[in-house]
């Protein structure tokens, strides 16, 4: 594991998005994991303004988000369909098409989750998974718990994620109880992962989750067992390292 600690967010970010484009350009049709949350926002918004200056396509890239919150359409505001256009897609030339997000609105949640794995094995392994990490140890919307699943699949988020994400909702109440997440397996088999995490209220976690026993109730933990980790981080977050 590669752990490099960065005295700003934007010089953190900036790290990221060239990490990113320097495998694009060395694989122009990489397939790429991605993340939401407040963590990659500035990873994206360093991507749009080296694609832009560097004139870099990524128009061959695939793109797959780990996961999005059930019950929100796409066009919801909190949606994460709406975050990676908002983020990341309009700014790039990724063609739409390519750019896969878990279904949030399926009649059949669970026969959605089956094609998005299926499309991801089609295009699969990830050359590069991107991620942060939930104050709990989560990994996607992969929970803490007595076992995690391998595949993509519909959660219950817990009390303590619905509370960490309420910040963007008018209240708690509207926080969806359930998501889609992609599964352990496309991240444990990704070729490389880039965990970014930023801030002192993660520096346990992170710690636990880097050097505490491998276990499904920290999720993040089975990462100390992916052969090409890449862990970068603010000041903060390397606190208690
Ligand atoms: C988002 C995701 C989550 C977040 C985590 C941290 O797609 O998969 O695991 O990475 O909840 O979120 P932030 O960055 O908002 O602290």
């Amino acid at each position: 594991m590669n752990v490099l600690t960065f005295a700003s967010n934007e010089e953190l970010s900036a790290y990221a998005a060239d990490y990113i484009l320097d495998l694009v350009r060395a694989k122009p049709d990489a397939v790429l994991g991605l993340a939401t949350g407040e963590t990659p926002i500035g990873v994206y918004e360093q991507l749009v303004d080296r694609h832009r200056k560097s004139q870099i396509s990524l128009r061959q890239v695939k793109a797959f988000n780990l996961d999005e919150y059930a019950g929100l359409s796409p066009d919801h505001e909190q949606s994460y369909q709406v975050y990676m256009r908002k983020h990341l897609f309009s700014g790039i030339d990724l063609p739409p098409e390519q750019a896969y997000i878990p279904c949030g609105i399926a009649d059949d949640l669970w026969a959605a989750a089956r094609d998005y794995d299926r499309l991801l094995n089609e295009a699969g392994p990830l050359d590069l998974q991107l991620l942060g990490i939930g104050h709990n140890g989560h990994i996607g919307f992969n929970e803490p718990g007595e076992e995690l699943n391998a595949e993509t699949h519909v959660v219950k988020l817990t009390e303590e994620t619905r509370a960490a994400n309420s910040r963007y909702f008018q209240s708690l109440a509207e926080v969806p109880q359930y998501a889609v997440t992609m599964g352990v397996g496309p991240i444990m088999r990704a070729k490389q992962v880039l965990l970014i995490v930023r801030g002192e209220n993660k520096a346990g976690v992170l710690k636990k989750a880097l050097y505490g026993p491998v276990t499904t109730r920290c999720p993040a933990s089975l990462l100390q067992l992916h052969p090409r980790l890449t862990v970068l981080l603010d000041e903060g977050a390397a606190k208690e390292l």
